[in-house]
């Protein structure tokens, strides 16, 4: 890797959880902290990209020199990765998004004695990914993340298959020093006709291979 061998190039990066809210002071939300994401955006920008990060709520400053959108709900993910995404080279989507949402939002704080038993109703939120694909013109390219817990290759190659990005990266979440939170990550790196082990390093080296394949890919 050269530092500026992706001048030119423009990044759509999202990282981090997205929080669901189901009353005025709880939401549903996951263990995702961001680093995977800000890493590949760090990365990025030292490689000479132009980075566009779209970050869920985290305790990480963004990385100087990108455009930076701070947002809470997937549905507010959602409508900035569209409205960003025509003008990229490329998305790489690191965000552990919530796949469903309460169906209904509780204006003030749900009591308990209001509701000895609570029963939640969700609904789905939308799929970034799956809406990027849909309207991806020639040229640009999608990577997806899928953070498993078991049989992680086979599940990777499933959501490979499922989702249809140009590469995925799978992360075993079971695992104590990578996936969410940590320093380090690993995992497979799946494409058409390829499948390459990356074994544990830091999420800034993960990142750098993932850019690597990505500028073989363009
Ligand atoms: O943030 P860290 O603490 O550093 O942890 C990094 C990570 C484990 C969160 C990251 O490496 C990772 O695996 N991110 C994806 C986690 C995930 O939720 O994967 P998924 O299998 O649910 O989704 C598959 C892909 O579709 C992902 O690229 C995801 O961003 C995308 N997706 C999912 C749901 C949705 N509604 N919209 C999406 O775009």
């Amino acid at each position: 890797l050269v530092p500026g061998d992706l001048a030119g190039y423009k990044f759509l990066i999202t990282a981090g959880p997205t929080r669901e809210p189901l009353d005025e002071v709880r939401f549903l939300s996951n263990h995702s902290s961001g680093r995977m994401g800000y890493k590949a955006a760090e990365r990025a920008i030292y490689r000479g990209a132009e980075v566009t990060l779209v970050s869920g709520p985290t305790d990480l400053e963004a990385p100087a020199g990108c455009s930076n959108y701070s947002v809470e709900k997937a549905e507010e993910m959602h409508e900035i990765c569209s409205q960003v995404f025509p003008d990229m080279d490329a998305a790489i989507l690191a965000a552990a998004v919530s796949d469903f949402k309460p169906a209904n939002f509780i204006s003030g704080k749900i009591k308990k004695n209001d509701r000895p038993g609570l029963e939640l109703s969700l609904e789905p939120n939308p799929d970034i990914l799956n809406s990027l694909r849909e309207m991806k013109k020639p040229g640009q390219k999608i990577i997806g993340f899928a953070a498993e817990a078991e049989n992680i290759l086979v599940r990777g190659r499933d959501k490979y298959e499922k989702k249809a990005p140009d590469m995925l990266f799978v992360n075993d979440i079971s695992a104590k020093n990578t996936g969410f939170k940590s320093e380090n990550n690993e995992g497979y790196l799946i494409g058409q006709n390829f499948e390459e082990k990356i074994t544990e390093r830091s999420k800034a080296m993960i990142a750098d291979i993932l850019l690597d394949r990505i500028k073989e890919l363009f």
